[in-house]
């Protein structure tokens, strides 16, 4: 099969397409063949070791010291179901679906196997094949942090880099569990995240939040642009800190 290699660390032209062997299949594992595939910021971060200075040493000892341990990029996909193993009892040949391989990556491929018990779904059939491979990573990120930060219904939310994978799915989650979100994006991306659900917006790149007078239950940033004592004068007294 054909796939995106990543044999060094470092800008676009180390990747290249090449010739692999398809994955072969466990027991309980299923073969799909991608039909979309991601590169996320993570992707990007990933094959160019753009790691925070303090995170540098243990990215490097978890993803692979002198060069990338898993040689395929990418851990979103959508495609369909070319075979199954013989304990597989949740998906059959010919299932539509979309799921995230996880550390593993390997999805900027034509096939992958996955575990039937992993983050893999059916596609629901109104979403298109691109619409679905981009939904695990900024959904799953989005819910994850909301959730740690106990969301609850009323709360006031701001949300850094709203019109990011992450930020739109955290505005739509945010107002599905019931509270007020203030979304901050650049100048055209301000429609966007309005239709997406927010209350309020703000351009960081018109408006000064140091100069902010409201407070929040809750400050998601997905992109880790904000300082964080700024922050924590914008967090109402009775809110934790994650
Ligand atoms: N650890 C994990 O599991 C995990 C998972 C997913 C993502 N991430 C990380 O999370 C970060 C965000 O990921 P993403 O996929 O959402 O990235 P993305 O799709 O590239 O979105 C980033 C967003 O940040 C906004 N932005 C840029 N500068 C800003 C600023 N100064 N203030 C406020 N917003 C600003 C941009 O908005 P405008 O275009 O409107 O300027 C853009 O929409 C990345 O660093 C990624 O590596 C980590």
């Amino acid at each position: 099969m054909k796939a995106i290699i990543c044999t060094k660390y470092g800008p676009p032209e180390v990747l290249q397409i090449t010739e692999v062997e398809k994955p072969k299949i466990k027991d309980d594992e299923v073969l799909i063949k991608i039909h979309a595939t991601t590169v996320t910021a993570g992707d990007v971060k990933l094959r160019s070791s753009d790691f925070p200075y303090m995170y540098w040493l243990p990215s490097r000892l978890m993803f692979g010291l002198t060069k990338p341990k898993n040689k395929i990029p990418g851990c979103e996909l959508a495609g369909e179901i070319v075979t199954i193993g013989k304990n597989v009892k949740n998906f059959k040949s010919g299932d539509q679906v979309f799921g995230y391989s996880g550390f593993t990556f390997g999805a900027n491929a034509e096939y992958i196997s996955l575990h039937e018990e992993g983050v893999l779904a059916k596609k629901p059939i109104n979403m298109s094949f691109e619409q679905a491979a981009a939904v695990p990573v900024g959904a799953l990120t989005a819910l994850h942090f909301l959730r740690r930060s106990i969301i609850q219904n009323g709360q006031k939310v701001l949300i850094y880099g709203a019109s990011g994978s992450v930020g739109t799915y955290a505005i739509q989650l945010a107002k599905y569990f019931g509270t007020e979100v203030t979304a901050l994006c650049s100048t055209s991306n301000l429609e966007f995240v309005r239709a997406l659900g927010a209350n309020e917006v703000i351009d960081y790149t018109n408006e000064d939040l140091a100069k902010c007078k409201k407070t929040y239950d809750i400050i998601f940033d997905t992109v880790g642009k904000s300082s964080f004592s700024n922050c924590k004068r914008l967090l109402n007294k009775d809110a934790s800190i994650y």
